[in-house]
């Protein structure tokens, strides 16, 4: 059954605007107005962790500052901070370590997914690393000084590389930041695979205008965690590893099943759960054990037996770094997943594949090119 889930979604008749405002963007380089464009077509939520209030003064989070990849956002620093001398306009009287920080804000801009790593002084017993909520700088001699002065020269430093969407300021000093981890921004730009053209937002996003299926209210247990478990994942309105590729998984895992008799409960489950901890769109090895923990975590709610779930855990842990498998529940599970390689150009190879319904589509597939 397919079925969409109910986000708070852009109006079908808001598309034409959205896609001539991002086109527009893109075309004047106004990354911050893409970027923004981006984010809200994809639903990302930008949140602020708490914040630790022990210090004289509380981090900036996001509600009140602006992050490491724009300092400009709502009016933090003023426009001037990256032109020629905006290191000079807004120093904070520490020269050397002015200069470190504002060469590293110069390569972070527009980059919210580019690396940063911070610094946090704490009391020399501390332990436990860098907690979100708190006071954290980008220069390392800033942390060093905080430990000599404030802590009396007890102290340890801890460090981290995140990212540069991770960290914000109040627009008082660039050397002290509020630490506010986020999930993975979209990229700004995606190509078509066939005309190598921009993809309007519309297209990347817009699947999710389409109304909640009428007979949402009589949906069994399976779709109704299918729809839980699409709310709780960030990537599950991503082009290609989201819930329209769930839904094409479920349905090739089902043919395979209707011929080699596995067991499709199984199938649904792992359809909707194998890429739902993906981190990023590209490298992410650990998503299929990651997959499993979460499975594991919400195991109470999963209407299958142990021995379904054993194979239902095989089939995540292993869906990208294994080929083969023996059983044929797992071995459907991997297949329904290579026969979407579609959506990423690639067209599956039948000798890859496990089962015989899965080398028939696949070889059907490659003589329809
Ligand atoms: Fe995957
Ligand atoms: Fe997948």
């Amino acid at each position: 059954m397919e079925f969409d889930i109910l986000f708070e979604t852009i109006m079908t008749d808001q598309w034409p605007e959205i896609d001539a405002q991002y086109l527009k963007a893109i075309e004047a380089n106004d990354l911050a107005t893409a970027r923004k464009l981006v984010n809200d077509a994809a639903g990302v939520v930008i949140t602020s962790s708490g914040i630790d209030r022990d210090g004289a003064h509380s981090p900036s989070d996001p509600d009140n500052g602006a992050p490491a990849y724009d300092l400009t956002l709502g009016g933090t620093y003023p426009k001037d901070v990256y032109s020629f001398e905006g290191s000079r306009y807004y120093s904070t009287g520490e020269d050397a370590m002015d200069r470190t920080a504002y060469s590293i804000l110069m390569s972070l801009k527009d980059h919210p997914n580019n690396p940063v790593k911070i610094y946090r002084a704490t009391e020399k017993t501390a332990t436990g690393g860098i907690k979100p909520g708190e006071w954290v700088t980008i220069v390392r001699a800033y942390a060093v000084d905080h430990g000599r002065n404030t802590l009396k020269n007890d102290y340890r430093i801890f460090s981290k590389t995140v990212a540069a969407r991770d960290i914000y300021t109040s627009g008082d000093s660039w050397l002290e930041w509020g630490y506010h981890p986020q999930k993975f921004f979209p990229p700004i730009i995606r190509r078509d695979f066939t005309t190598k053209e921009i993809m309007p937002l519309s297209k990347r996003y817009g699947h999710f205008n389409n109304p909640v299926n009428e007979s949402i209210g009589d949906i069994g247990v399976i779709e109704k965690i299918q729809m839980d478990i699409a709310r709780d994942c960030p990537c599950s309105r991503s082009y290609d590893h989201g819930i329209k590729h769930w839904q094409r998984v479920e349905r090739n895992g089902l043919k395979i099943a209707e011929k080699n008799g596995a067991d499709e409960d199984v199938i649904r489950l792992f359809a909707y759960l194998h890429d739902c901890k993906r981190e990023n769109e590209y490298t992410d090895p650990l998503h299929g054990p990651r997959a499993a923990a979460y499975a594991r975590k919400i195991r109470d709610t999963l209407p299958i037996n142990d021995e379904q779930f054993k194979k239902l855990l095989k089939a995540l842990t292993y869906h990208t770094s294994e080929n083969y498998n023996d059983d044929p529940t797992v071995a459907a599970c991997f297949d329904a997943d290579r026969l979407d390689l579609g959506r990423v150009g690639i067209t599956p190879d039948p000798d890859l594949l496990n089962t015989d319904e899965g080398k028939r589509i696949a070889t059907e597939m490659m003589n329809h090119e």
